[in-house]
């Protein structure tokens, strides 16, 4: 394909390079959907207790039908102690008080499903709560009894077993063992926690752990559940022998952290040592895959797998494996147009391997909303948090390349994610005070690093309402920064330019024009001072720009403007002119 420049802007021809075809004949769903997380905690309240709930999911879907997402994923809402905000779970197979009932999760997928949106639901097999009934059980029994056996229990080493069994750390901190009582009142064996030690891990190479969670499958299934996220889908299977690891692992930060930038192009979304990715977890998604396939209408696996390369992640959603698996390459690469080429073609070429479709994501539950990480001195960096103290996000700057950013990712073929408020433009609340931090990472890791709780909370729906409309009450689990009444849904909904609105064009026209199940070809030659600086593709027929700046960029005519993520300068002709952090869909006639 050759895109005819404009004589008076362009001496070099453009050229394009095709490195995604289109999808042909009949397609999944999963394969485009744009899937829209809902953290239920910080969603919408419908009873006034100041935490998010599923009446609460269920009064706002009007929103999401509106905004015109195809499905929702939901985290945890199980029973649980909340001591991870959910990602315990102590009863895989009803809902915790705090979030309604059973009843109220029908009513909900009866909503959703009734408004064509598709629901996703969390699945968190690696570890249990501590409270569930098998960890409880384990405890009262002896060490080497089938109860113990359901978890990862060892003797512990040094004099009197009173040192760990190896060395292994917390993904939030600490060590990653916890030393029980025996009933008899002596000091007893270890248990493995990769997270709190309140996330007793489970043994995957038990046979009884394998059954529970295929009937926990069935249960969700048969409810009418489109599909699972697979919480450390890559964390299930342990090395043999448990051998010492002199790494660190961490969610956030990654293994390897820094500028520098993997062969993906990314900044390391990837975990490395011998409790991750081990070759034993296939086995499990091959044998869900065949539960999944019992029930109709495509139900889909998508994988939370902190995995690097790219082609190693392809492995999770090889034919007979998981649907979709999180792209957290792509998450996680800096503001820089050649390193985001390098992670979209990466990201393409190794999902094309496996047929399977990418997916796109920039921010979750687990980052610094890409709002924030884009205004920062290193624009795309992902650090722990972010408190009172640190230096501060150019929230302006960041907004504005988050829409470059958002348009970029929803004109890329494939899976998008979007998070819950990025819709608004929402910030990541970064003066927080550090008393109200519920993120056990925060105190696991000696108080320094902040975590999550910044990019959790509650969502603005009205200005002018306490609480900004999250709850009757006006109660809210962490309290919204003042900036957030600016961008309360509200003050967005009708008007042009609004970040909503911006949002709800490019699914609409991601829709129209199949951009999703599309293709990508890369285009260079455009005129700019760096080409360096920007990243153009065409998919179908439409053209994508991205300026990453600073200068002005000229586009060729005889393009159609679709949809910018800003307001765009008036030129003197019919060009269409792209200011710096600015992305641009053109169709091309
Ligand atoms: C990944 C989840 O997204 C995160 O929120 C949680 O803390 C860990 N897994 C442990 O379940």
């Amino acid at each position: 394909m050759t895109l005819t420049p404009s004589p008076t802007t362009s001496a070099a021809p453009t050229t394009t390079t095709l490195v995604h075809p289109p999808r042909t004949g009949r397609t999944e769903w999963w394969r485009h959907a744009v899937i829209y997380q809902v953290y239920p905690r910080s969603f919408a309240d419908g009873d006034g207790d100041g935490i998010g709930d599923l009446p609460g999911v269920t009064s706002r879907l009007d929103h999401l039908a509106r905004l015109g997402v195809d499905a929702i994923w939901l985290s945890p809402f199980y029973r649980s102690p909340q001591h991870d905000a959910g990602y315990d779970v102590a009863d895989y197979r009803d809902v915790d008080p705090l979030f309604g009932t059973l009843e109220d999760f029908d009513a909900m997928l009866a909503r959703a499903h009734g408004l064509g949106i598709r629901v996703i639901v969390d699945l968190v097999p690696n570890h249990t709560s501590a409270d569930h009934e098998w960890f409880q059980a384990a405890l009262a029994a002896a060490p080497e009894s089938p109860e113990r056996a359901r978890y990862i229990f060892r003797d512990g080493t040094g004099p009197g077993g009173s040192q760990p069994p190896n060395n292994w750390t917390s993904v939030f901190g600490g060590a990653a063992w916890t030393r029980v009582t025996e009933p008899d009142g002596t000091a007893g064996q270890w248990y493995l926690h990769l997270f709190d030690t309140s996330q007793p891990d489970l043994d995957w190479r038990n046979p009884e752990v394998r059954t529970e969670f295929e009937a926990v499958l069935r249960f969700w299934l048969d409810r009418g559940v489109d599909g699972f996220r697979v919480d450390v889908a890559h964390g299930m299977v342990k090395e043999d022998g448990l051998p010492d690891w002199d790494g660190t692992s961490s969610m956030i930060d990654g293994a390897h952290e820094g500028i520098a930038g993997s062969e993906d192009g990314s900044t390391g979304a990837g975990n490395a040592g011998p409790m991750w990715d081990q070759e034993g977890v296939h086995d499990i998604y091959r044998a869900w895959h065949t539960v999944l396939a019992e029930y109709d209408g495509d139900r889909a696996l998508v994988a939370e797998a902190w995995v690097e390369p790219l082609s190693r992640l392809a492995r999770y959603v090889r034919p007979d494996e998981m649907h979709q698996a999180f792209n957290f390459s792509f998450l996680t690469t800096l503001w820089r147009a050649p390193d985001l080429r390098t992670v979209v073609n990466a990201s393409l070429v190794a999902s094309d391997e496996v047929g399977a479709p990418t997916t796109w994501v920039l921010s979750n539950h687990d980052v610094v909303r890409h709002a924030s990480r884009l205004g920062l001195e290193v624009p795309g960096s992902k650090p722990n948090g972010i408190g009172a103290a640190d230096p501060q996000p150019d929230e302006a700057l960041g907004l504005r390349r988050a829409r470059a950013a958002t348009l970029l990712m929803l004109a890329l073929p494939g899976s998008a994610y979007l998070y819950q408020g990025e819709e608004l433009g929402l910030p990541e609340h970064t003066t927080l005070d550090d008393e109200e931090r519920q993120d056990p990472a925060w105190w696991r890791s000696g108080y320094t690093e902040r975590g999550r709780d910044g990019c959790r909370v509650p969502l603005p729906w009205a200005s002018g309402e306490p609480g900004l409309g999250f709850s009757a009450s006006g109660r809210t689990w962490l309290s919204q920064p003042d900036s957030f009444s600016r961008y309360a849904l509200d003050t967005q909904r009708g008007v042009a330019g609004s970040t909503y609105e911006v949002y709800r064009s490019a699914l609409r026209l991601r829709r129209e024009f199949r951009l999703g199940t599309g293709s990508l070809a890369w285009v260079d030659g455009l005129p700019s001072s760096a080409e360096s600086s920007v990243l153009a593709f065409v998919n179908r027929d439409v053209l994508v720009v991205t300026n990453f700046g600073p200068d002005l960029l000229r586009l060729p005519a005889d393009l159609q403007l679709l949809h910018a993520s800003q307001d765009l300068p008036l030129a003197d002709d019919d060009a269409v002119l792209v200011p710096a952090d600015t992305t641009v869909w053109a169709r091309l006639t």
